[in-house]
């Protein structure tokens, strides 16, 4: 295992999911992760929670890490990169998850020659079953590359992509947990208009959203065939679909993506 230190800015949803998952599993020792977080409860929750180490500045975090994860909003990643600007130089590895963030913004901003690694995960790493798109520099070494893919695999699965896709790719895997649990929402209300007992629905849709997706995953099985399969002539399914048809539901998924992909870009600026 290596004996490299790991070090998280930003003691919010993700940096925990990502730090419960690498801890839990096992994949990294909690003794050699260390957190820093403005906010001082939310860092020692976390300390307790996992066995990681809090620290009180960043200046100490900096000192103490060899792979940063910088894990704050991207409204607060200037001030982050200006406070650990002081403390890193080119040996230390960064590791972004934020949505917007480009590797070029975050090595000017150090202005060292830093190899930055930039991921994209999702909340369902909360329960081992998410799923992060990495990009790296040039610069970042193999065996940190192959460290930083092995903590996000622990959590689920991994997809490394060029970087010039890692702002689309926030609409596919990262933000997309919220439009299936919007659908999943609308269906469960539905249901219970209908006079399915709420824990009844939640179950059944829960279910279906899992055995749908493990037919999507078969071999020669497109969503078209599917929805053909579930389609019988004159029967109940095509009805429904209709009303999807009828309001553009496709169209609408697309212009919802694409607003995501913007405000990604927006972000980056
Ligand atoms: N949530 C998702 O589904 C998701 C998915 C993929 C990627 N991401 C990315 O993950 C990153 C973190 O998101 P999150 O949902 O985990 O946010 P979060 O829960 O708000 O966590 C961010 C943490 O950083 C703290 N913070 C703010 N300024 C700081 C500073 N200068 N130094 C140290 N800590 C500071 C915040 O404290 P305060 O709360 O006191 O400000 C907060 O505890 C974002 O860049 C986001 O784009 C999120």
């Amino acid at each position: 295992m290596s004996d490299k230190i790991l070090g998280f800015i930003g003691a919010g949803n993700m940096a925990g999911a990502i730090i419960n998952g690498i801890v839990g599993t096992k994949t990294f020792p909690a003794k050699r992760i260390f957190v820093y977080d403005i906010n001082k409860d939310k860092c020692e929750a976390l300390e307790q929670k996992t066995g990681i180490q809090a620290v009180s500045s960043i200046k100490q975090l900096t000192e103490e890490c060899d792979i940063i994860f910088l894990a704050v909003k991207p409204q607060n990643f200037a001030e982050v990169l200006a406070s650990v600007k002081p403390a890193v130089d080119e040996k230390t590895l960064f590791v972004s998850i934020a949505a917007g963030i480009s590797t070029k913004y975050i090595t000017d901003s150090l202005a060292c020659g830093c190899p930055v690694i930039r991921t994209m995960p999702n909340t369902p790493l909360l329960i081992g079953k998410g799923a992060t798109a990495l990009s790296r520099t040039a610069n970042v070494a193999d065996e940190d590359f192959q460290l930083v893919l092995s903590l996000f695999s622990a959590c689920g699965t991994v997809t490394v992509l060029d970087e010039s896709r890692m702002n689309a790719v926030i609409s596919v895997n990262s933000s997309s947990p919220a439009y299936i649990y919007l659908f999943a929402k609308a269906m469960l209300d539905s249901a219970v208009s209908q006079g399915i007992d709420a824990e009844v629905a939640l179950q059944l849709i829960c279910q279906t959203l899992e055995g749908s997706a493990e037919m999507l995953r078969q071999p020669d099985l497109t969503p078209e065939a599917l929805i053909k399969m579930v389609s019988s002539p004159g029967g109940t399914t095509l009805k429904a679909l209709d009303v999807f048809y009828e309001h553009h539901f496709e169209q609408m998924v697309d212009e919802a993506m694409k607003a995501c992909t913007k405000r990604a870009e927006e972000l980056g600026k």
